[in-house]
C-alpha cells in the first residue's frame, strides 16, 4: 500500500490496522484515538464532526507551557467551536473563555458557571441586554470597541450598582496576512478604537463612575501563520500601556487576542510541528511586553480545537461529466462552509487505506449552488459511491458555521477518549428544524 495520498494527523487521526470481523476482513482504517472512524459511521451516521479530546488537551498543554513564565489565562474562543461538552472540557482543563454574544455567555455560564470570572467579552456590537447579563454574571472583562459602547455599558452598570471592567480594544493599524474577511487589525476594518485615539478615550473612560479601566485588548485577525504581525501589534500595546500607566491609568491586563494560524495543508503534521510554532507565537507576544508586569489574557480558538476534529463524510455518487469527475457525498456547505466562504483549503483522505491509483476530482456537496463544494481539483485516491471521506481540521469553525440552508439537519458531534465514544450533540431532526415557525 503507497502510503500516499493517505494523510494522518498524529497522534489522534492516524491509520490503524483494525481487528477482522466475520464480516470483514483485517483493513487499515483511519482511526480518532482507538475508535474507527468507519464503526462511527455505521452507530451515528454522516456526516458527522468527530473530536479528539487528547488533541484538544493536548493544544491547551501546548499554549500553557509557552506562556508559563507569565501570569496568563487561556480565554477560549467560543466562537471556534461552542459546543457545551468541549466548554466543560477546557473549564476542566482551567480556560477561561472570549465570548462574543450573549448566547456564547450562557453556553459557557451552562458548561461551567465558575468560569465568568474568567470570561472576556469582545464584539462591536453588544446590546443592552447581553451587558446587563454579562455584568450580573460578573464577568472578568468588557472589551470595548467605541466611545458610545462605554457610555452605554457605563449606564449599564450603574443599573446594576455595579463597575464594569474593560480594556478598549485598539486597532493597530497592522496588516495580517490572511484572508480579507478574517483580517481585523487595519484602520478600515469595523474593529477597535484607532490606537492613536486610545489615550484621549482612557481618558474618557478613566472619568466614568460606573466603569474600572483594567486593561488594554488587541485582536489582528484570524488565521495568521507570520507571527511578525503579532509582535508589531503586541509593540504597539506594550507603548500604548506605558503611556496610560504614565496617565494614571491602572493596567492589570493586556488582552493579546487570538488568531494564531493552523496548517491545513496536506504535508504530515507533527506533534513537534506546533510545539516550535506556539513557540515563536508566544515569544512574539512575549518579548514586546516583556519588563511590564502584566497579567496576559490569550483568546485562541482554532489552534485549540481546529486540528482535533475532522469531518466524516460518504460519496453518495460519482458522476462524471464532460471531463470533470464529481464525488457528490452527503456533507454540504451549510456543515463545512469554510471551503465555500473563504475559499478554504481542507486536506480530505479516504477512511480504508488500500492501494488506489489517483484520479483527479471536485468534491462537492447535495446543495443546489455551484459554490457548494469542499475540494475543487483534488488528487485523490480513487473512491467509489459508499466510501467514507474524513475532511481535516475542522474542529474550529466547522460546527460553528454550520447552517440549516436546504433545511438540512446539522450533523452529529461525538467526542473520542482513547476507546470511549460519547455523542456531544446529536444530530437534529426536522422537528428541531421546523419548531419555531407557525403553519
Ligand atoms: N478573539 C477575537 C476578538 C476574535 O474576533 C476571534 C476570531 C478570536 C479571538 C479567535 O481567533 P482564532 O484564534 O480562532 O483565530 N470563520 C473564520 C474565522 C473567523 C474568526 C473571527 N474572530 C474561519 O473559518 O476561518
Amino acid at each position: 500500500v503507497s502510503d500516499q495520498g493517505f494523510l494522518e494527523r498524529p497522534p489522534a487521526f492516524t491509520y490503524r490496522t483494525s481487528r477482522p470481523t466475520v464480516l470483514s476482513a483485517a483493513a487499515s482504517v483511519l482511526h480518532c484515538d482507538r475508535v474507527g472512524l468507519n464503526h462511527l459511521s455505521e452507530r451515528y451516521g454522516t456526516p458527522l464532526y468527530v473530536y479528539s479530546a487528547s488533541a484538544i488537551r493536548d493544544r491547551v498543554r501546548n499554549f500553557r507551557s509557552a506562556f508559563r513564565q507569565v501570569p496568563h489565562t487561556l480565554c477560549y474562543s467560543v466562537k471556534a467551536n461552542p459546543n457545551l461538552h468541549l466548554l466543560k472540557l477546557l473549564a476542566a482543563e482551567g480556560c477561561g473563555f472570549d465570548v462574543v454574544s450573549g448566547g456564547e455567555l450562557e453556553r459557557v455560564l451552562r458548561a461551567s458557571r465558575r468560569s465568568a470570572p474568567r470570561t472576556a467579552f469582545s464584539g462591536v456590537g453588544k446590546t443592552d441586554e447581553e451587558m446587563l447579563l454579562a455584568l450580573k454574571a460578573r464577568i472578568l472583562l468588557f472589551n470595548v470597541e467605541s466611545e458610545s459602547e462605554l457610555w452605554k455599558l457605563a449606564e449599564c452598570a450603574g443599573r446594576q450598582r455595579c463597575r464594569a471592567p474593560i480594556a478598549l480594544r485598539v486597532n493597530p493599524d497592522v496588516p495580517a496576512d490572511t484572508h480579507p474577511y478574517i483580517s481585523t487589525g487595519l484602520r478600515q476594518h469595523k474593529f477597535g478604537v484607532p490606537i492613536e485615539q486610545a489615550r484621549m478615550l482612557y481618558a474618557r473612560a478613566g472619568g466614568i463612575r460606573h466603569l474600572r479601566v483594567a486593561g488594554v485588548s488587541v485582536h489582528i485577525g484570524s488565521q495568521i501563520t507570520d507571527v511578525r504581525s503579532f509582535s508589531a501589534a503586541m509593540h504597539r500595546v506594550a507603548d500604548l500601556v506605558r503611556e496610560l500607566r504614565r496617565d494614571g491609568h491602572e493596567i492589570e491586563f493586556v488582552d493579546a487576542g487570538g488568531g494564531l494560524g493552523i496548517s491545513y495543508d496536506s504535508t504530515p503534521h507533527t506533534t513537534d510541528e506546533f510545539r516550535n510554532t506556539i513557540a515563536g507565537y508566544a515569544d512574539s507576544i512575549l518579548k514586546p511586553l516583556r519588563g511590564l508586569k502584566v497579567h496576559l489574557l490569550l483568546e485562541p480558538g482554532r489552534s485549540i480545537v481546529g486540528s482535533g476534529g475532522v469531518l466524516l463524510t460518504q460519496v453518495l455518487y460519482k458522476k462524471r461529466n464532460g471531463r470533470k469527475t464529481f464525488l457528490v457525498v452527503d456533507a454540504a456547505m451549510n456543515d463545512l462552509m469554510r471551503p465555500s466562504l473563504y475559499n478554504a483549503f481542507h486536506s480530505i483522505t479516504p477512511v480504508l487505506r488500500q492501494s488506489r491509483s489517483f484520479e483527479m476530482v471536485d468534491v462537492v456537496g447535495p446543495i443546489c449552488e455551484s459554490g457548494d463544494f469542499l475540494a475543487l481539483n483534488r488528487k485523490l485516491p480513487r473512491m467509489e459511491e459508499g466510501d467514507l471521506l474524513a475532511i481535516f481540521d475542522a474542529g474550529a469553525y466547522g460546527m460553528s458555521l454550520a447552517s440549516n440552508y436546504n433545511t438540512r439537519r446539522r450533523p452529529a458531534e461525538v467526542l473520542i477518549e482513547e476507546k470511549s465514544i460519547r455523542l456531544i450533540r446529536r444530530r437534529e431532526t426536522i422537528s428541531d428544524l421546523l419548531r419555531t415557525e407557525t403553519v
